[in-house]
């Protein structure tokens, strides 16, 4: 059994995910509890580059390219990052975005099928690499669009930012779906509450998550 934890985060544009992820961490380190933080694409050097590709060439992308892009990044990301830091006993892997994210935008918003993403995600991942948690902050397009542009213009979206509205209410719906069938792992939060509310609901099941696996691997959480 390996012996860390994985949270991820989740959520369409402007649900306030980083805001989150910023004070879950300063949280983590508060508590004294031992936690690296990645995110995707990218948490390596090649994952960076291909980032860059991905949120700023000015070729249109199919989701097929798209995904395979993400898949090479996070293959990378998982066997040299994630699952040696899985192997530390208590430590925590939080993830900003992972494989959801994939079946979210490409599959259920783009054009791939479901399973096609499950088959190529497992080939890049492996075993051993699901999240024990899932944060999924639920918002909707317009909410999530009206807080991001009071701080970025529209021409300074990036390219997945720059697809329409249909395409997000996609993102949404999916997001939900995904969470239907994997209740045991995802953990909805309502992102239109305050940033102090949504967070306070992040931390108490975390932390009754995070103990609960600590305790039955016997090493007991700070
Ligand atoms: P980022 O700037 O990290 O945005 P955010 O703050 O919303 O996380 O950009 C990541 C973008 O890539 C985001 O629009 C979601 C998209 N994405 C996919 O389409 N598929 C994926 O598998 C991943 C990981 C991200």
């Amino acid at each position: 059994m390996r012996k860390g934890f994985l949270v991820s985060f989740e959520g369409g544009e402007g649900c306030g995910k980083s805001t989150q992820i910023k004070k879950f961490s300063k949280w983590l380190e508060e508590k004294n509890l031992d936690y690296v933080l990645l995110r995707e694409p990218g948490g390596t050097e090649l994952g960076e580059k291909i980032r860059n590709i991905l949120l700023h060439d000015k070729d249109e992308l199919s989701s097929k390219t798209e995904f395979l892009l993400f898949s090479a990044s996070r293959s990378k990301l998982v066997s040299d990052v994630v699952k040696p830091n899985l192997e530390i006993p208590g430590r925590i892997v939080v993830m900003d975005r992972y494989y959801d994210s994939s079946f979210a935008y490409q599959g259920y918003a783009g054009t791939l099928k479901l399973d096609d993403i499950e088959t190529i995600t497992k080939f890049s991942i492996g075993e051993g690499a699901e999240p024990d948690l899932t944060f999924l902050l639920d918002l909707s397009y317009d909410t999530g669009m009206s807080r991001k542009s009071k701080d970025e213009s529209l021409k300074d979206f990036d390219r997945i930012e720059q697809k329409g509205k249909s395409y997000h209410d996609r993102v949404r719906a999916g997001y939900l779906d995904l969470a239907k069938k994997h209740k045991d792992r995802f953990c909805v939060v309502d992102a239109s509450k305050s940033v102090d509310e949504v967070f306070s609901q992040i931390v108490s099941e975390f932390e009754r998550r995070y103990d609960l696996k600590m305790a039955k691997s016997g090493k007991k959480s700070k």
